[in-house]
């Protein structure tokens, strides 16, 4: 693969990365109580580390407050009065709250739990858009040591229902509205829906997104608004100072089963983790203006949307709205307005925001882009190729970060903050500091350069998930699967420069445009269904999302194959599971391919939806012969 032609002066010796990354493996205690320096702590730890497969406990006896690191210590220090948060709205109209209004709305939000009755350990659902009450809900659960658990907007009542009662939300957070390319979609009604059957939930707090909210429907005692608690809150509550292995937040991401998992973070690893990782990757100085376009109903909202940047006292930026609303420019144009100096973005926008053309970008400033960067899904080469060329103007370095709701922050990745590295288009460069990954087989063994095999980490970092919500077994199954090692599920290569490039992943989960979607969640919603008898989800190659859901259904007697019935289908996918969720293409069969021992073969669907021969197609093998499933793929392919 070709280098990309940074200037000369950048092809400097990685040197220094593979110093600390030495010192890291050597003598991890050392080297992360060293780093931990870059938080404030109320109380010092004893041990750094206590590793006893597969649970990992970092800063063991050490106290501190996420919250306090993200605003109290900012205000104390050079940044009072510098913009902490930057909101665009998808209409216009913005807002800046600098460190010190973030810290006044952050307290009395935090009293106004208090005054509900959360208390330290309680959880707290935030169903929101990318609005400023959003960041600074998850600071003030943050503050008195709640546990916050954010379900992304665009989810559906069933999926947020699921969520809250599985950890058991005492209060949801939402909005009466939120704007989506100029419609306004209704969350509190959505709320409505879910807290129906959640015994848990005691009150339900509603900001005013809408200017003419006044008809929504508000259920006494349980439900307010959110003005209305603020005016009767303190201007002031103590920061809880938790442990560093308290639970800050719990965040629902997709497996192989039907039941989402709740992966769940620590307080003082993770926020080290946070801090360390935006720093190494971004390098970043006071004069930055970074923006993530994540939502933070996904990890990457939670990290570098809010905990990493604020707590090195970094202006972020949310935008609430869709990248080409109202116009293909919308990006181009808030980068130019705040004058944005680190961009970070997915794949799956890029290729989009590539389609309507370099003219776009063209009628903007934004010369104060200095790094780029990308998560959540492969990049191919002509996407890269284009960010790199006309977003960055061949002076940017495009960042490719790769890393998982239960790493808590990036893995592999070209920490250009540290050292400038020449960088390959599409590789996501190095295992990050710290991070002892390889490349192997079932057994663990490393494999050769360019030979495909499981990514997997061998030693724990702060970052790492503590455990399952409520399911410490299923924990387990991350170290289980590749003896002795962190297996992240994904399929990588290592090329002979010791770059490594993920291939995507090694079981059924899908990653539409940077969205990770389990297809036995899809499945289980198909069979809920009174029609439906079977169901099977796989994967399609998709030219802007990178993938998206096909489903095949068997019918159950007494049901013919109507396209209305199909469209009810996939609409039922929609209404039950969010709109990320919907098949594109839902297909009726007799029976679905299946092995002597009863397994569904799902190299011959893959075959089939993305009209490939089933040798093509890199999935896990099924048990079947190739003879066996190449025959299958006939005789289905003859029945559609
Ligand atoms: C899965 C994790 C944490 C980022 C947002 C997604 C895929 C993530 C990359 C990348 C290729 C990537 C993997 C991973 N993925 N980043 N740079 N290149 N693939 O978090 O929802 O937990 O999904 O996203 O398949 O396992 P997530």
């Amino acid at each position: 693969m070709e280098h990309v032609l940074l200037t000369e002066q950048r092809y400097v010796p990685l040197e220094k990365i593979k110093s600390m990354h030495r010192q890291a493996l050597e003598n991890p205690e050392k080297f992360w109580g060293e780093m931990a320096k870059c938080v404030e702590w109320d109380k010092s730890w004893d041990v750094v580390l206590e590793w006893d497969p597969p649970f990992a406990r970092w800063y063991v006896g050490g106290l501190l407050n996420i919250c306090y690191n993200c605003v109290d210590r900012h205000i104390n220090g050079n940044n009072r009065n510098k913009a902490a948060l930057i909101w665009e709205g998808e209409n216009g109209t913005s807002r800046t709250l600098t460190f010190y209004e973030l810290y006044r709305e952050v307290n009395k939000f935090a009293s106004v739990l208090l005054n509900l009755g959360v208390e330290k350990g309680d959880r707290v659902a935030i169903y929101m858009p990318m609005i400023p009450q959003a960041v600074i809900s998850m600071l003030a659960c943050t503050r008195i040591g709640a546990i916050h658990t954010v379900v992304f907007s665009g989810f559906s009542a069933e999926a947020l229902e699921d969520r809250i009662n599985d950890s058991r939300a005492k209060v949801v957070i939402t909005s009466d509205i939120m704007y989506r390319r100029g419609k306004r979609i209704s969350l509190k009604s959505t709320v409505d829906r879910a807290v129906r059957e959640c015994p848990s939930v005691n009150y339900v707090v509603v900001v005013k997104r809408g200017h003419d909210s006044e008809d929504i429907r508000m259920v006494n005692d349980r439900d307010y608004f959110w003005d209305e608690l603020m005016s009767g809150a303190s201007r002031y509550v103590e920061p809880e100072r938790v442990e560093s292995t308290h639970p800050s937040f719990i965040l629902y991401t997709s497996g192989t089963t039907g039941k989402p998992k709740g992966v769940v973070h620590s307080t003082g690893g993770y926020l080290v983790y946070a801090t360390k990782t935006m720093e190494w990757t971004w390098g970043i100085n006071p004069r930055d203006v970074f923006w993530c376009t994540a939502d933070i109903g996904w990890i990457t909202g939670h990290t570098y949307v809010v905990y990493g940047p604020l707590s090195l006292g970094t202006t972020t930026v949310i935008y609430e709205g869709a990248p080409d609303y109202p116009s293909p420019d919308r990006f181009w144009d808030i980068i130019e307005k705040h004058g944005i100096t680190v961009f970070y973005t997915a794949p799956t926008a890029i290729r989009m925001l590539m389609k309507y053309g370099s003219e776009w970008v063209k009628k903007h400033d934004i010369s104060t882009l200095r790094l780029l960067g990308t998560v959540g899904e492969p990049m191919n080469p002509e996407a890269w190729k284009w960010y790199y060329e006309v977003i960055g103007d061949k002076r940017c370095p495009v960042c490719d970060c790769y890393w998982q709701t239960e790493t808590g922050g990036h893995l592999i990745y070209p920490p250009v903050g540290v050292q400038l590295l020449p960088l390959k288009p599409g590789s996501v460069t190095f295992p990050g500091i710290g991070i002892d990954a390889d490349i192997v087989d079932e057994q663990s063994n490393s494999l050769p350069p360019n030979k495909k095999g499981l990514l997997v980490v061998r030693n724990p970092w702060p970052g790492m998930l503590m455990t399952l919500w409520n399911d410490e077994e299923r924990y387990k199954a991350y170290w289980s699967r590749v003896p002795g090692t962190y297996c992240t599920m994904d399929y990588a290569i290592k090329d002979e420069d010791g770059y490594i490039w993920i291939l995507g992943r090694a079981d059924e989960v899908l990653n539409v445009a940077g969205h990770r979607i389990g297809t036995a969640e899809i499945e289980h919603v198909l069979v809920a269904h009174p029609a439906v008898s079977e169901a099977a989800v796989v994967g399609k190659q998709d030219e802007i999302k990178g993938e998206t859901p096909v489903a095949f259904v068997v019918l159950k007697e007494g049901y013919a194959p109507t396209e209305e019935l199909k469209s009810g289908l996939i609409h039922h996918v929609k209404a039950t599971m969010g709109p990320i969720a919907t098949p594109s293409i839902l297909f009726v069969v007799e029976s679905l391919p299946k092995t002597r021992s009863g397994k569904i073969m799902r190299r011959v669907l893959k075959a089939v939806a993305s009209g490939k021969e089933p040798g093509d197609i890199t999935t896990i093998e099924d048990e079947g012969s190739i003879e066996e499933i190449e025959r299958a793929y006939e005789e289905f392919k003859g029945k559609l």
